[in-house]
């Protein structure tokens, strides 16, 4: 058992992988993620959305947009689709939609294959997916997980049922009430837009006692800049290029 406080500790600059791989491979696919894996990340970061199975079973289903347009072959949104449906799209180079299971078993094997330890950041962002995520995370698993969403009411949910679990609310915005929402969450860290990332606030969301999370960055010099003002670690679609700004304590 690895705690995200001691990967912080560990990986004092963190390279997530975005969607996996999302500049080198179809996004959220476990194609990409294990390209991101091969990369060396030492974070992955997916987006889910709850989905039923014909028979009526809710199941959370990675995918970033409640509607496939963007990513399958296919047009709709997620609600028109049983879990069986979504599972014959392709999700590009012939890959299907990942369930949040099958990246947690993936990730399970890379760790107990390579020794290593790739914390996973699961953002909520259909309905009820705090449920769901609660129910599947308690079971004990081999690396980290922080769940963040941009609703905090999700967060709020989440937080109720697991009380301790590592929580980061995300921000497309500055908000001046971030202190009180991140307080009230028990969050460990504070998950920003690039757009929003100065020296300034990242240095008081530091001082606060949080970790600082930017993205999503493709550029080493934005990468570098992020890293000297002190972020905590950054999402890529590129690790290929942002690899080597990662930082690992011995
Ligand atoms: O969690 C960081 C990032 O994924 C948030 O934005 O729209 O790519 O999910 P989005
Ligand atoms: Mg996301």
């Amino acid at each position: 058992m690895s705690t995200f406080q001691q990967h912080l500790r560990r990986h004092p600059f963190v390279i997530a992988g975005h969607r996996g791989a999302a500049g080198l491979a179809p996004e959220n696919t476990l194609a990409s993620y294990s390209l991101a894996l091969e990369l060396g990340v030492t974070m992955l970061e997916l987006d889910v959305h709850r989905a039923h199975y014909a028979d009526g079973r809710a199941d959370l289903v990675v995918i970033h947009d409640n509607k496939v347009n963007r990513t399958t072959n296919a047009k709709g949104t997620l609600e028109e689709f049983s879990i069986e449906a979504l599972r014959q799209l392709d999700a590009g180079d012939g890959q299907s939609l990942p369930l949040l299971s099958e990246v947690l078993d993936l990730l399970t094997l890379h760790t107990q294959t390579t020794g290593r330890i790739t914390a996973l950041n699961i953002e909520l962002k259909g309905e009820e997916t705090a449920d769901l995520a609660a129910q599947m995370l308690s079971q004990t698993f081999a690396f980290p997980i922080v769940i963040s969403s941009f609703e905090h009411f999700k967060l709020t949910r989440f937080r109720t049922l697991m009380p301790q679990a590592p929580i980061a609310p995300l921000y497309h915005r500055y908000r001046s009430d971030w202190a009180t929402t991140a307080d009230d969450l028990n969050a460990c860290a504070i998950n920003i837009s690039a757009k929003m990332a100065t020296q300034t606030r990242i240095k008081k969301f530091k001082a606060a006692g949080y970790a600082v999370f930017v993205y999503t960055v493709n550029s080493l010099q934005e990468g570098q800049q992020l890293r000297d003002w002190g972020a905590s670690g950054l999402f890529t679609d590129r690790p290929d290029i942002l690899m080597p700004l990662s930082l690992t304590n011995p």
